[in-house]
């Protein structure tokens, strides 16, 4: 007979870090269907075999280094507990930055159609959507896989106001037909040492790289995205920390006004945007 204890002291053995607690909590919770709670009230109650298996198992995984949100299938963002797998990008709370500033320049009764590219899980698009209903969201993702994902965070959401669109970018979004377009695109360097650690080692690379200097895709989003906006329509992009200032040139030189950068909760650059120009000085700067 294996006890809630006795898979505690096995998590104890092979988890370690400053998340350890944490990390055996939710594992239990997930594989063992025993929450906090009742792992902290009841250590001696006996747990079934079947469920002891997928525990021992869970552990392993997480020992030779599966990212936890894998394993247990789930990530907590903005107020949503979101569906993940190996398929997309974990969503991180840095991200959360860019909804919060996207929503600071969405009036609260508009009807903006709005585009998350590289949408993932669905993450971004489905805070904004369920913040702002009136809006319609455009998410789209080169990676059909990542777009199963989202398509089933969608659901799980009850949104109505988000589609789903396989393609690179904004190409099949027609000019001028977006009020605001936001992104956490892949901005990193394509040899940077931090691929080859922890949870970013295993998530997909598609969603990660992005160039000698990670600046590829944000240019591209940045250039592109001066003729898929209306007249005063917003773009907002995350980034590296180290990028703002190559953001924010780009956007000054895209013809974009009011460009700005904050800061995450780290007190790291990571979000920077702008407004689309009248269209006739757009049109001059390009
Ligand atoms: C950094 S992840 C962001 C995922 C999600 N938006 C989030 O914040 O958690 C970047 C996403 O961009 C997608 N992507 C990469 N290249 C793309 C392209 N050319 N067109 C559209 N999406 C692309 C990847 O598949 C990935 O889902």
């Amino acid at each position: 007979m294996t006890t809630i204890q006795d898979l505690l002291a096995d998590a104890h053995r092979v988890l370690t870090g400053d998340d350890a607690r944490q990390e055996m909590e939710w594992l239990m919770d997930a594989c063992c269907g025993i929450g906090r709670a009742r792992q902290v009230a009841h250590p001696d109650a006996t747990v079934p075999a079947d469920k002891v298996d997928q525990f021992r198992s869970a552990l392993q995984r997480r020992h030779s280094g599966e990212p936890l949100a894998y394993i247990i299938g789930k990530r907590d963002f903005w107020d949503m507990q979101l569906y993940v797998t190996p398929d997309v990008l974990i969503p991180q709370p840095d991200t959360e930055v860019l909804v919060e500033q996207a929503l600071a320049r969405i009036p609260d009764n508009a009807a903006w159609r709005i585009a998350d590219l590289g949408t993932g899980s669905g993450a971004i698009a489905l805070a904004l959507a369920k913040e702002r209903p009136a809006c319609q969201l455009v998410a789209s993702d080169a990676s059909a896989a990542a777009l199963s994902v989202a398509a089933r965070n969608v659901k799980a959401c009850r949104v109505s106001n988000v589609s789903l669109i396989n393609t690179s970018w904004l190409a099949p979004l027609g000019p001028g037909s977006l009020d605001m377009i936001v992104s956490n695109p892949p901005y990193v360097a394509d040899d940077d040492p931090c691929l080859l650690e922890g949870d970013v080692s295993r998530e997909p690379r598609q969603a990660l790289v992005a160039g000698p200097e990670g600046l590829d895709e944000l240019e591209q989003i940045i250039r592109d995205s001066v003729h898929a906006l209306k007249e005063d329509g917003w773009l907002l992009v995350e980034h590296g920390h180290d990028q703002a200032s190559a953001v924010a040139t780009m956007l000054a030189s895209y013809g974009y006004r009011e460009v700005f950068t904050l800061q995450d909760y780290g007190g790291n650059d990571r979000v920077s945007g702008g407004r689309r120009d009248d269209a006739d000085h757009c049109t001059e700067t390009l």
